[in-house]
């Protein structure tokens, strides 16, 4: 990986790449009229311009739109990545599509930018588009989202959260309710809402929670469906395993989303969550709203996924532009919402 060293010859590379990724970015838009400090809008992708050479320059690729969580991630980034911290962030929301993710980095790189940003929709599929990142010299930071590939010097550093570790905090939290509850020897019907198949949120989910689960025998994985990480296919998928299974003891929903959905297809249905007696309800998140329906009793238990990665993202971008080691892998912090501690967290909640 070439770290890039700030210089005359490099600033002034900078400010053409920006003038070319303001007209590719903007063709069929009319007249630009050159470098101003405004921030630009067209379809899926923001500029901002500003003539400022010195700017670091950014391509970032979100993923989408799909969540509560997604809107805070990408305001995350946004606010610390702004030209008042001395960057220059070119976004583009890629709505689901790794094609459009990988059109987008190209983008980048023809673009010159200082680094690249990936919040990746699947992990496997990564290797020739990096690959090209890493001939141009463009070092490549992946967040939230982890990628499989054999070679990991495709990219320079991963920022954001330990999926495995998530769902294994959820599976260690309904082992010690069952056992509090008297309930670790009976069986146990589970249906589980999934995210977008083949992201490392979903594979790292299921993968942390499964190896709970298989310390179980009284454990009954009944179905797992694809939710997609949305309300409304929440509520569809909630909907449909109602249809099919009349005996679920527990819900878990890979994000607080789903789990929204999830509950108006239950509440309809007249059925209960939270209480004793009641089907179990897990999430992940922990939105201020799903806090409030762990405070309410609604959701019993919330693991955290923390969206705030930007001001993470700023410094080792910080570090990397003054020549310094960074770590490949930077974990984000995440904590278990229960009714027991989630009134210290419910005020602070940003998202
Ligand atoms: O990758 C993080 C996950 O993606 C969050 O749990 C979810 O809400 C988002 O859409």
């Amino acid at each position: 990986m070439g770290i890039r060293v700030k210089g005359i010859k490099k600033i002034k590379n900078r400010a053409t790449a920006l003038l070319t990724g303001v007209t590719i970015l903007l063709s069929g838009c009319g007249s630009f009229a050159g470098p101003a400090v405004s921030d630009v809008t067209q379809g899926d992708s923001t500029i901002e311009t500003k003539s400022d050479d010195a700017l670091i320059s950014v391509g970032f690729s979100q993923l989408g739109s799909e969540s509560t969580w997604r809107s805070a991630n990408t305001e995350s980034v946004k606010a610390s990545l702004s030209t008042g911290n001395g960057f220059f962030l070119i976004f583009d929301n890629a709505r689901q599509k790794q094609e459009k993710q990988i059109k987008a980095v190209r983008s980048f790189i023809s673009q010159r930018v200082d680094y690249i940003v990936i919040c990746p929709v699947i992990q496997e599929g990564w290797e020739m588009v990096l690959s090209e990142a890493r001939d141009a010299g463009i070092p490549v930071i992946l967040l939230d989202r982890n990628i499989s590939v054999n070679d990991d010097s495709l990219y320079t550093a991963f920022i954001g959260e330990d999926m495995y570790a998530e769902g294994a905090s959820a599976g260690k939290w309904l082992e010690s309710y069952l056992d509090e509850e008297e309930m670790s020897t009976e069986t146990v019907n589970i249906v589980v809402l999934e995210g977008t198949t083949g992201s490392s949120a979903q594979a790292g989910r299921t993968r942390g929670f499964g190896a709970i689960a298989a310390r179980h025998m009284n454990w009954n994985m009944l179905a797992s469906a694809n939710g997609e990480f949305t309300q409304a296919k929440g509520k569809e998928t909630m909907e449909r395993l109602l249809k099919e299974f009349d005996d679920i003891d527990v819900i878990v929903c890979q994000n607080d989303d789903m789990a929204f959905g999830a509950l108006e297809a239950l509440q309809e249905a007249g059925i209960k969550t939270g209480g004793k007696g009641d089907k179990i309800l897990i999430s992940f998140d922990g939105t201020k709203k799903a806090l409030e329906l762990v405070k309410e009793g609604v959701i019993n238990v919330d693991v955290e996924c923390n969206p705030n990665s930007g001001d993470l993202l700023a410094q080792i971008i910080n570090d990397l532009e003054a020549g310094k080691t960074v770590d490949k892998t930077n974990y984000m912090d995440e904590k278990v919402f229960t009714k027991d501690n989630v009134d210290e967290y419910i005020e602070d909640r940003n998202y």
